[in-house]
């Protein structure tokens, strides 16, 4: 599936782990993370079974999936990391 973001690339900090890493355009922030070695559930990478849900302490998600509410995205205080990507060019996460 391939994974569109709204830019050329952004990234992502890992708060609780002080790691910081960038997400080519259409990469997959799951796919990035899973290379690094960190064991981020997962099932159907789609968007579609909130196994990858990851709270977002700052900056905003670009959602594409299909669990979150519409409020829920909104909020952005969780995405899922399998198909969403970012607005803003640095997304701070809760891993
Ligand atoms: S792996 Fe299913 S929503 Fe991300």
């Amino acid at each position: 599936m391939r994974n569109e973001t709204s830019q050329a690339g952004f990234t992502v900090k890992l708060v609780r782990s002080d790691v910081e890493v960038f997400v080519p355009e259409y990469g997959s922030i799951l796919q990035v993370l899973l290379s690094l070695g960190f064991a981020i559930p997962y099932s159907c990478r789609g968007g579609s079974c909130g196994a990858c849900e990851v709270g977002v302490l700052r900056g905003t998600p670009d959602h594409r999936d299909l669990v979150l509410s519409d409020d829920e995205k909104a909020s952005n205080q969780s995405m899922m990391v399998c198909c969403s990507g970012a607005i803003s060019p640095v997304l701070e996460l809760d891993l």
